[in-house]
């Protein structure tokens, strides 16, 4: 099997076809992911909440992410393997955030992928020059729920979605071949995309005109027993297995029919 690479997903992005990106944290979801269609897998550390049922992102560490990685990266073979860095591994200095990055990657990442717009550009560069390719991640950025005051929709006023154009810049400037947008309202994550030149953006809550879209595999299959968001679509719903409604959301993605207004901003 050939395995997703780079330049696949770069070209995936200058081509428009949309990247189907979903959370994975086991060998045996991602064997089902690769064989459904997931181009890239997020090893992420919502997996704090859906794995851990902890009600925050804060506590999952770097062994957690080490320990999750490499059960993915056996179960599966094609798709590009991105994993988070946890709260407080890549904060102290680009230093650290090396280091750590090359922990995860040796455990089988393929890109490593940290929360924070301009004020990380520094080390997005230092990770991206030492061969670690990097995914940001802006919006609501969930390691710092405490900070923002729970997990709601960002870049609603004028002042705070022109912070958030400039953050994209600088992470885009800095080497950031991608980028989550989590819970932005639609009209500027299109905006965003549009004004980019390399840096793929990944929706989960910015609505459909970016060049890819993620979910959390246990919100897409209905089976977090936790508040469900607005930009959530549960894909059991008439599914004959989990591999078919997996396969379904890589089509919806794909298709662009998901996600619809009603998981919109
Ligand atoms: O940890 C995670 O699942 C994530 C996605 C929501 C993008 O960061
Ligand atoms: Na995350």
């Amino acid at each position: 099997i050939k395995s997703v690479t780079l330049h696949d997903l770069g070209k995936m992005r200058a081509a428009g076809e949309k990247i189907a990106m979903l959370t994975c944290y086991d060998a045996s979801f991602a064997s089902l992911c690769e064989h459904a269609g997931v181009d890239v897998l997020l090893v992420g550390d919502s997996l704090g909440n859906v794995l851990q049922g902890q009600t925050s992102t804060l506590p999952v560490t770097l062994e957690h992410m080490v320990y999750h990685t490499a059960c993915v990266a056996r179960g599966s073979k094609r798709p590009w393997l991105i994993t988070d860095m946890p709260f407080g591994s890549y904060h102290e200095s680009r230093e650290q955030a090396m280091r750590n990055a090359a922990t995860l990657m040796a455990a089988g990442a393929h890109m490593v992928k940290l929360e924070g717009g301009a004020f990380m550009a520094e080390t997005v560069r230092f990770l991206v020059e030492r061969g670690v390719p990097v995914c940001a991640h802006i919006g609501l950025t969930p390691q710092s729920v405490f900070q923002l005051g729970g997990y709601r929709v960002q870049g609603k006023t004028e002042e705070s979605a022109q912070h958030m154009r400039d953050d994209a810049l600088a992470l885009e400037q800095a080497g950031a071949a991608m980028v989550v947008l989590e819970m932005v309202p639609a009209q500027l994550a299109t905006a965003l995309t549009q004004s980019l030149t390399t840096m793929a953006t990944i929706g989960i809550g910015a609505g459909k005109d970016t060049h890819g879209q993620v979910l959390v595999l246990h919100d897409m299959l209905g089976v977090y027993p936790g508040r469900k968001a607005r930009f959530v679509r549960n894909f059991m719903d008439g599914a004959a297995s989990i591999e078919a409604a997996v396969a379904s959301y890589v089509a919806a993605v794909k298709d662009g029919s998901f996600p619809a207004v009603e998981h919109t901003y």
